[in-house]
């Protein structure tokens, strides 16, 4: 009998800490806590938007959970095994199934490659006519002509070749892409062809997304989930509709432009200025967030609030949202 994995993805308390130095000998190591027991799941199909600024660890937690960076603790089970526990050759036969697509295409393809071996990479233990063959089924299927086949990524503007990016992630049929800011270095008209066709290869292929943006609108129009992420912590996570349309962690309210917040003094610029104060080294306590938030108490300042469920789906990591 077959069991079918609720999750795809389960990500539990993932952490990755980066050594800092304290400037000051004999004071021991300094940690930049980058990912903090950072919790989630995806289902088969399902895409996770994972939003924050600039810094707060989105892009660590990606690349924890490929393992193209060594988490510092937690867990990660793809298909209920745990990658965690695996390594080297034993973590092989899960690469493909997982893949990767940059913000900059222009550095992550290799110019002196045509699209055929670029595209067609991964593909292990298959002749050059199947390999071919391949290559110019995924590429239709990104919206591209094989005639494309033997020319180098520099002939190509910055669309086409995150079309090529994409087309050598899912040559290899992953169940899993993370697209980390993967449109965000395109026009905005050209930013939403590639949402569409993602959208489109979700459709077909049945694949999930981790979908990290810091461009909360990209992240809405593609994502059935949102985890808001601040400073190496998940803050809120929630059904996309639910969360723009009412968010409930003091920090995605900020967030979220187009939300008044109710003290005049809590403006957004002011807010993005002052989070850089606090970074996540381990002299912290309490939330994260307290140092700018308008709505902290004391208990904020000294304790941790919990990623709680509050109902619809939702978890909130903030005391004075109450659990249902
Ligand atoms: N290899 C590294 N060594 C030291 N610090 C790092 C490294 N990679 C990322 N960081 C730090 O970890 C934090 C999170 O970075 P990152 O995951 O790139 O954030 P985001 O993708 O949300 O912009 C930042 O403070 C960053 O400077
Ligand atoms: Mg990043």
């Amino acid at each position: 009998m077959v069991i079918e994995m609720a999750n795809l993805l389960e990500v539990k308390d993932l952490k990755k800490y980066f050594p800092v130095r304290s400037g000051m000998p004999g004071f021991g190591q300094k940690w930049l806590k980058a990912v903090d027991r950072v919790s989630f799941t995806i289902a088969p199909g399902e895409t996770l938007g994972l939003v924050g600024e600039s810094g707060c660890g989105k892009t660590t937690v990606g690349r924890s959970i490929l393992r193209l960076t060594k988490p510092t603790g937690g867990r990660v089970f793809f298909r209920g095994t745990e990658l965690t526990a695996l390594n080297g050759r034993k973590l092989r036969p899960f690469r493909p199934k997982m893949q990767i697509v940059f913000q900059d295409p222009y550095s992550s393809l290799n110019p002196r490659m045509i699209v055929l071996d670029l595209v067609g990479e991964g593909l292990q233990g298959v002749n050059p006519q199947k390999k071919k063959d391949l290559v110019v089924a995924v590429l239709e299927r990104v919206g591209l002509s094989p005639e494309i086949l033997y020319h180098y990524p520099h002939e190509f503007s910055g669309g086409q070749r995150q079309r090529i990016a994409i087309a050598r992630a899912i040559v290899l049929q992953p169940e899993l892409l993370v697209c980390d800011e993967a449109v965000s270095a395109l026009d905005v008209s050209i930013q939403a062809q590639i949402i569409n066709l993602l959208i489109k290869l979700r459709q077909e292929m049945k694949i999930a997304y981790l979908f990290i943006s810091h461009d909360l609108a990209v992240v809405k129009h593609i994502s059935h989930r949102v985890a808001v992420m601040y400073l190496g912590q998940i803050m809120e996570i929630a059904p996309t509709g639910r969360l723009f349309a009412n968010p409930l962690h003091p920090y995605t309210k900020a967030l979220l432009a187009a939300v008044p917040v109710p003290d005049p003094e809590f403006k957004r610029e002011r807010l993005l200025l002052s989070g850089e104060a606090r970074r996540g080294t381990d002299m912290d306590e309490g939330c994260r967030f307290a140092p700018r938030c308008p709505y902290a108490e004391n208990r904020c300042h000294r304790e941790e609030p919990p990623l709680v469920a509050v109902g619809d789906g939702r978890q909130v990591k903030c005391f004075l949202v109450k659990s249902k």
